[in-house]
């Protein structure tokens, strides 16, 4: 094939240059255009942050104004969408919808197909910002048979998703404060991650200029995996599967042993062979929500903190450098705003969208000074030419 080199799973491979986000796996250090993840959490709001990844700085009061007011009023989806969801079987798992319903929106901007124009791609950015809250909230409406509930102008990004989520129409309905701020951060810090799986995959289907629309489609798709995004729902239901403390040596084993494809979610990192950052925020937002429901004792978030005790002093797991993962402790957080478990693989996606949008917008920048396709070549195992006679010949 010519020269190039051979990669499999991208691990030595770079393939694009970016100003977005800067990772050292060793260190933990994650910085989202030069600041550090753990004080965008702690101390930013989730429209500051998106700004930044967006447009590469925090905004001015003015341009927050701006901001603020874009991600409000174009979180309404077209009411013709909304039917898109009553298409869907019943039981249908809310990331197959998320699939779906983020590609459609193409169907409704066509403009967004013009992604040589800057102007234009920033319009799809913003609509797909603030739609993915709406869209994540009415898959879980629909499919539930709950009333839907539109979005409220006067609420904050992560407020007015809780609230389209658990409100109903026939009663008030008060988002609590520290809970849609603990959602805040978990937003915050799930919102970028440079050339992970689902990031790639956007922008390769970017780079042959198809539409943000279904680039974000895309990306949804590659999250939807537990090796990547749906490692925060595989890490709940392996929580409660282990169920009790004593049962942990017993699956740790099982992670250790090469016959049995059991591994412990939530650990390891393509990229991050010491903690992850992101993690350590997860974990004290873990025992915020928790004491501020007065959860005094949360059976999961025992087993968890004890099996990342018994993981992180075991040396397999020291040796290969699999330590806790964004992921381990956020299902906890979700599980206690109420989140259901299926729906914490589309709230990773809710928060990645922003991640995606300025990588895509990136890409899309660069792809008009120098359009390069994304096309990988491959080591061909099959056969060489061979004479073709007719199948079934001799029958
Ligand atoms: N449990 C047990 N063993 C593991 C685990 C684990 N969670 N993760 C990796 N290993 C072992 C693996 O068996 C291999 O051992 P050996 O060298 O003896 O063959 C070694 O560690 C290296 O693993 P790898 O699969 O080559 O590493 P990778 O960089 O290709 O995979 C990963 C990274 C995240 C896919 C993997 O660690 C994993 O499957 N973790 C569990 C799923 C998970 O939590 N995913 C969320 C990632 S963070 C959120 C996100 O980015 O979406």
């Amino acid at each position: 094939t010519g020269l190039c080199t051979f990669d499999p799973g991208f691990t030595s491979t770079g393939s694009c240059d970016s100003s977005i986000t800067y990772i050292d796996g060793l260190k933990g250090v994650l910085l989202y255009r030069g600041y550090d993840v753990e004080q965008l959490a702690e101390c930013g709001d989730f429209n500051d942050s998106a700004h930044l990844l967006l447009h590469g700085e925090l905004p001015t009061a003015e341009q927050k104004a701006a901001f603020d007011r874009d991600l409000t009023l174009h979180s309404l989806v077209h009411e013709q969408l909304i039917m898109f969801y009553r298409g869907f079987k019943h039981d249908a798992h809310p990331m197959a919808i998320m699939v779906g319903v983020a590609g459609a929106l193409s169907a409704f901007y066509a403009n967004a197909a013009d992604v040589g124009n800057p102007q234009q791609r920033l319009h799809s950015c913003i609509r797909l910002i603030a739609k993915m809250p709406t869209l994540a909230a009415l898959a879980y409406r629909t499919a539930t048979g709950l009333p839907i509930i539109y979005p409220r102008n006067d609420l904050g990004y992560a407020a007015r998703f809780l609230h389209m989520m658990f409100a109903f129409p026939t009663q008030p309905y008060n988002v609590d404060p520290v809970l849609s701020r603990a959602l805040e951060k978990t937003l915050i810090l799930h919102m970028d991650h440079e050339q992970n799986a689902s990031t790639s995959t956007v922008r390769t289907a970017g780079s042959s200029h198809a539409n943000p629309f279904a680039c974000i489609a895309s990306g949804i798709a590659a999250l939807w995996g537990p090796a990547h995004g749906g490692a925060n729902e595989a890490v709940l239901r392996m929580l409660e599967e282990i169920g009790s403390p004593e049962r942990i040596p017993a699956a740790v084993a099982r992670a250790k042993d090469k016959k049995d494809p059991f591994r412990l979610m939530g650990f390891g990192h393509r990229v991050y062979k010491s903690f992850d950052p992101r993690a350590r925020v997860m974990r004290r937002v873990a025992h915020e929500v928790l004491a501020h429901l007065n959860i005094t004792s949360d059976p999961l978030l025992e087993i968890a903190m004890e099996l990342e005790r018994v993981a992180t002093h075991d040396p397999y797991f020291v040796q290969r450098g699999l330590y806790p993962n964004v992921d381990f402790y956020s299902g906890i957080v979700l599980r206690a705003l109420g989140v259901p478990v299926s729906m914490f693989t589309v709230l990773f996606a809710v928060a990645r969208t922003v991640g995606w949008v300025a990588q895509w917008n990136e890409m899309a920048a660069q792809q008009q000074i120098a359009p390069k396709i994304s096309r990988p070549r491959q080591m061909y195992t099959g056969h060489m030419q061979r004479e073709f006679a007719p199948p079934h010949a001799d029958a």
